[in-house]
Order: C-alpha cells, then sequence, then structure tokens
C-alpha cells in the first residue's frame, strides 16, 4: 500500500514562521513513520504564488511578480532543506506543469455543466483570499475571518455550482466520520455546509497574476481563483492532467492544514474532487494556532517566532520534539522559552539523555563497552513484557492522529529504563559479584533504549541515529520489523562514547519577544494583571488528564507516618497503584470501593520504593485533608474536566 501525505502551500507574501514549521514537521514526522514501516510513501509540500495578495506584495516592495514570488518560495525550500524535511516533492503554483493540470481541471469541471459565467457582485477579503456575502460581513465592511477591511468586487466571473454537491458532501462526512481529523472539528464544516453553499465565484478579471483560462475556453481576461488552483495543486503534483506519473499515490492519506484553511480543504475542495469523478482524501488532518507566550503573533507586535532563529538556538529536533510533544493535535498552542527549555531539560536531557549517559558509562565499566543480551530474559521478563506493551500501543496514536500522546507513551519506556536501573542497582550487584545480573539489567536498558531510538526516529532522525551509533546498529525498516514488531532483543551491543545528546538549557537562549503594550487598560484589568499572568489556556488545563478512580485495595505502608498505598480502578486493563499521603486522614477500609478523583497522566514516581502511577485531588486546610470526589458514582475511569 501507498501513502500519500501533504503540508499546505504557503503563500509567498512572507517568510515561513513556526506555525509554518510545526504542520511540516508534523507532516515530515508521519511521513518517515510511514518510510519506517517500509510504506511507499509520498511526501508533497511547496508554495502557493499567485492571487491578489502576492501581486500586491511584490508590488509594495518594487518587484517583478515572478521574480519576488521566486525568492520567497526559495526561503522556503531552503528551510526545509536546511531542516532535513524529507519531501519528496516541493511544488509551485507556478510551474508550468500544474498551470497546465490545473486548466485540464477546469476544463473538465466545464464539459461536465459544473462550471457557468455570470457576473460576481460581492465582497472579498485579499488577505485570506476569500469572497464573502454581504450577511457575514462584520459591521457590513470587516472580513468575519480576519478582521480586515473587504473590498467591493464587481466583475464577469465564471461560478462553480458548489450549491449541487451539498448532498454529497453531508453524506460524505456522514458516511466518513474520520474524514476530518479531530472529529471535534467536524461540526463547524457540517453546519457551514447545512447553511446552505453558495456557488463559488473560480475567475478574476481585475488582475491577472494567476493562471490562465484554458484556451479552448477562451475568455482571455479571466485568471484562475487562487484557491481552484492552489488545491489542485495535491493532484498536478502526482502528473494529473499532464504525465499522469504518480497518480496511484491518489487518493491522499493525510491533507494537513490549519484550522484557518479547514473549510476550503473540507467542502470546496471534496466539491471539486466530486466533480473531477476523482476520490476524496482519506483524512484532513486540522491544527491549531500557536501563540507566543499567550499572545496572537503578528508582524506588527514584531512578536513573529521565526522557525529558523529558534532551531539556531535550541536545535531543530528539540523543537520538532517540543512542537509535537506541547500540543495536543487540534487545539492551539503556545510557544514560550520556559515551557520549551523544561521540556529540553526534563524529558530530554533527563529521561532519556542521562539514560544513554548512565549505560555508556556502565557498560564501559563493566564490561569493556560491549553488552550482550543473553540473560535479560532471565532477570527482565516483567520490564520485556511492559516494554512490549507500550511499543504495540504507538501505532495507534499516529493513526489518530495524537503526536503528544505518542511521544508522552513512548517516554514510558524510559520511565522503565530509568526505574530498572534505580531498582536493581547493578552497581551493587557488581561489588556482590553477581555480575550476570547487573550486566543483565544494563542489557535490557540498552534494549530499551533502541527500541525507544527506533520510535523516535520520526520524530529526531538525526538525534537518533546518533543513540543507534552509539549502541552500534541501524534504524531502518528492518530493525523496525525486528525489533519492534517481531520484540526481538538485539544481541550484542559494541557501545560508543557520543558526547551528551541533550546539554542542560539554564536560561533562554533567543531574546524574549517584544511585551505588548497595555494601550488603555482599565482599572479593573490592571488590578488583576498579576493574577494573568499566571493564568493558562485552556489547551494547558487539558493537558492534565483527570480521571474518575474507584480505589479497589487499601494498605498501610507500614514504615510511613503519612503513606497509604491504593489500588485505583481507573478503566484500564489493570489497577494502578498510587500512593498517597493521606494515611493520617483516612483508614484503608474507609476507602475501599469510594471514588476519588486522579491525576492520570503524572509521570510514574517512586516513593519509599513503590512505584506511584498517578496521584489523589484533595484539598487541605487547618482543620484538615479531605479528598474531591465525585459528586455522583461514575464509571471507573470517567474524564473530568
Ligand atoms: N496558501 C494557503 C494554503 C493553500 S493549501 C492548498 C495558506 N497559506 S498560509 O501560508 O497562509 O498558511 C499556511 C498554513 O500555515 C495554514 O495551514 C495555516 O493554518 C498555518 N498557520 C498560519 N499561522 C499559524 C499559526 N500561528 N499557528 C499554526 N499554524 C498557522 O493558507
Amino acid at each position: 500500500m501507498s501513502k500519500y501525505i501533504t503540508t499546505p502551500i504557503y503563500y509567498v507574501n512572507g517568510e515561513a514562521h513556526i506555525g509554518h514549521a510545526y504542520t511540516t514537521f508534523i507532516a515530515d514526522t508521519v511521513a518517515r513513520y510511514e518510510r519506517l514501516k517500509g510504506e511507499d510513501t509520498f511526501f508533497l509540500t511547496g508554495t502557493d504564488e499567485h492571487g491578489q495578495k502576492i501581486e500586491e506584495s511584490a508590488k509594495k516592495v518594487g518587484k517583478p511578480t515572478q521574480e519576488f514570488a521566486d525568492e520567497i518560495s526559495a526561503t522556503f525550500k531552503n528551510l526545509w532543506d536546511e531542516f532535513g524535511i524529507s519531501y519528496d516533492k516541493f511544488i509551485r503554483t507556478t510551474d508550468e506543469k500544474h498551470m497546465q493540470g490545473v486548466q485540464k481541471a477546469f476544463e473538465v469541471m466545464y464539459a461536465k455543466g459544473d462550471i457557468y459565467k455570470d457576473f460576481y457582485e460581492g465582497h472579498y477579503c485579499v488577505s485570506c483570499e476569500t469572497f464573502f456575502p454581504e450577511t457575514q460581513l462584520i459591521d457590513g465592511e470587516f472580513c468575519p475571518d480576519c478582521g480586515r477591511s473587504t473590498t467591493v468586487v464587481k466583475e464577469e466571473s465564471y461560478f462553480f455550482r458548489l450549491s449541487n454537491y451539498e448532498e454529497k458532501l453531508l453524506k460524505h462526512y456522514e458516511e466518513n466520520p474520520d474524514f476530518i481529523m479531530p472529529r471535534s472539528r467536524a461540526n463547524e464544516v457540517v453546519s457551514f455546509v447545512k447553511g446552505g453553499l453558495h456557488d463559488l465565484s473560480v475567475t478574476r478579471t481585475s488582475f491577472s497574476w494567476g493562471v490562465k483560462m484554458p484556451q479552448s475556453i477562451g475568455d482571455e481576461k479571466h485568471v484562475m481563483y487562487v484557491w481552484l488552483d492552489a488545491l489542485l495543486n495535491y493532484i498536478t503534483a502526482l502528473g494529473y492532467g499532464t504525465d499522469e506519473e504518480k497518480m496511484h499515490y491518489w487518493p491522499a492519506d493525510i491533507h494537513f492544514v490549519g484550522k484557518d484553511i479547514l473549510r476550503f480543504h473540507a467542502i470546496y475542495w471534496p466539491a471539486f474532487l466530486m466533480s473531477l469523478d476523482l476520490p476524496l482524501p482519506k483524512h484532513i488532518g486540522t491544527h491549531g494556532w500557536w501563540t507566543r507566550d499567550g499572545e496572537k503573533m503578528s508582524k506588527s507586535k514584531g512578536n513573529v517566532v521565526s522557525p529558523k532563529e529558534v532551531a539556531d538556538a535550541y536545535g531543530v529536533e528539540n523543537l520538532r520534539y517540543f512542537m509535537l510533544r506541547e500540543v495536543p493535535f487540534g487545539q492551539d498552542g503556545d510557544f514560550s522559552q520556559r515551557a520549551f527549555i523544561d521540556r529540553i531539560n526534563s524529558e530530554l536531557s533527563n529521561d532519556l539523555g542521562n539514560l544513554l549517559n548512565r549505560i555508556i558509562g556502565m557498560s564501559g565499566k563493566y564490561s569493556d563497552y560491549v553488552i550482550d543480551s543473553v540473560d535479560v530474559e532471565k532477570y527482565h521478563s516483567q520490564e520485556i513484557e511492559q516494554m512490549n506493551l507500550i511499543l504495540d500501543s504507538l501505532d495507534a496514536f499516529i493513526e489518530n492522529l495524537q503526536p503528544h500522546r505518542y511521544l508522552e507513551e513512548l517516554w514510558r519506556l524510559f520511565s522503565i529504563g530509568n526505574g530498572v536501573i534505580q531498582e536493581y542497582e547493578p552497581w551493587v550487584k557488581m561489588k556482590n559479584g553477581q555480575k550476570d545480573e547487573a550486566l543483565a539489567t544494563v542489557a535490557v536498558v540498552a534494549n530499551i533504549l533502541a527500541k525507544a531510538a527506533i520510535m523516535l526516529h520520526p520524530v529526531m532522525p538525526n538525534t537518533t541515529n546518533t543513540i543507534a551509533d552509539a549502541l552500534s546498529f541501524e534504524i531502518n525498516t528492518q530493525s523496525y520489523k525486528e525489533l519492534v514488531q517481531e520484540k526481538k532483543l538485539l544481541k550484542l551491543f559494541n557501545i560508543k562514547k557520543v558526547p551528551p545528546l541533550f546539554p542542560r538549557v539554564e536560561e533562554p537562549l533567543m531574546q524574549e519577544a517584544p511585551k505588548a503594550e497595555p494601550t488603555t487598560m482599565k482599572k479593573e484589568e490592571k488590578k488583576s494583571s498579576k493574577e494573568d499572568d499566571n493564568l493558562i489556556t485552556i489547551g494547558q488545563f487539558f493537558e492534565t488528564s483527570l480521571k474518575v478512580g474507584t480505589i479497589v485495595s487499601a494498605q498501610e505502608v507500614v514504615k510511613s507516618k503519612k503513606l497509604l498505598k491504593l489500588q485505583i480502578d481507573l478503566g484500564e486493563e489493570n489497577p494502578r497503584q498510587v500512593v498517597a499521603g493521606i494515611k493520617e486522614f483516612y483508614s484503608p477500609d474507609a476507602l475501599i470501593n469510594t471514588q476519588v478523583c486522579v491525576v492520570a497522566n503524572l509521570k510514574p514516581a517512586k516513593l519509599m520504593g513503590m512505584i506511584s502511577e498517578g496521584m489523589l485531588l484533595a484539598a487541605k486546610d487547618e482543620e484538615g485533608l479531605c479528598l474531591i470526589r465525585p459528586e455522583k458514582s461514575k464509571k471507573a475511569g470517567t474524564p473530568i474536566g
């Protein structure tokens, strides 16, 4: 089976910012993941270069439009090359082949009777390159999407019979609930279509920077509407209308898009494809928007995050990791150096980097940099089982477009690795003459690292190649199949020393964004500004997974004044162990079969040598502590939020 993955094509009216980098990183990660699995994958990105907006931007800087487009398109391509983006094709809508394909598509739709000539009178937002009926404008003038002033357009135009596709589109959404992902984004599309679709003006005559009308139709004063031109890139890149060479990749598996351009991809694009009698893309993966330090990025505020600047300061792979881990796909995310540095230090440097260093160090000390897996099964079958369960669970997170969950689960492998060293203390075993056991512990961790490196490879390709190099194996489809799918262990490791992969970051490496001037703040607003500094976004809140749990058993921890050891049913396969400091306030018997609220996505921690895999919500004041419980009984595992 083949896979086809795309990013949006970026407008060439400015340089790439962090939002563009985000879509590109996700698409690149998924493409790399598919290739790792051995799928024949085609990954497309490129630039969107026609339309009034580009024509005006070029005029402003006094350059011929093509030259202007060439320059900016090259900045995107160069940046993606510098970032190691593994695209198979970088399309430009000014490519001759693309333009021929667009003309061909226009002819097909025209011949089908889906395009007719009429007169357009309405409002146009140049920034969004979108027509709006007057009823949708704010105060009769402003664009409902970006708030900018619209212009009145009154010209002859060809129209696409979008209204003919209302029913077919609704049927498609209903029959394919995962067409729009995440599913939560589908409602807005469905209600837009149910609200009634107007036919779409698909040519313009008031400017000339666009794909010309096909000669067969004549009418040379018309150029194509930029969104018709742009959306067709997904098939012209495969040779539609010209050599058709790569059309076997169609339909696309995923078009990654930002939420602002969902409507074009989920309504116009499928309607165009239906008109062309082509199958529809399988999924439109819709992501949210990035802000910087909680504020919308804009050129005028001077707070746009340049991905190049961040990558130069922190490393592009660290940035990939951060962006994919930080935000649940589909939700808005915030870029702050503080959050970025925290993830580098705690997850990359502590959890992963230190684990690798420890293995390199111990293998050198105990066995002259050679690790043998011979006794791993004997001493660590339990850890291997846990590891295999995690490895098996990962694929679904990519399928469901949940890169943050994928990484979260993947990181549990490092917890197992770090936990096993702490628990088995190989240095003590070495002292006691139990060398086989000590070496088995080092070897199980080396295997965990090797498998985790394979799964992390799509997100951090170079870093994981260095890890693989240190462990003397290669990451490729074969090692994926053997180590991840077939669960084999690497027999022998010849360990190489590598410099620390993730040096700790002690302070911000880039200048902070200029703070927005508090211009006309009212008194009450001023009062609360201190609190505002601590406000979090709803997305940050939902990072915490809170669940209702039922306590199935409770025991005192004998040597502790404070701790009780609980087993809590969270609707998962097995109950979770939570060690809670509530002994002074609750007796174990009184807790059994009662319900509590549990923080379910905390990193496991050890308390008095016992693993604790969650935390209970409780309130404490001078009168004591009480647990926070659901008012009515709820099924174990019910999410709270
Ligand atoms: N040219 C069109 C897409 C045509 S696809 C057939 C376009 N280009 S764009 O350059 O304006 O935007 C490209 C992508 O960047 C969009 O998916 C948009 O959502 C995304 N982003 C723009 N600003 C963003 C953020 N601040 N955060 C995240 N993504 C954002 O639209």
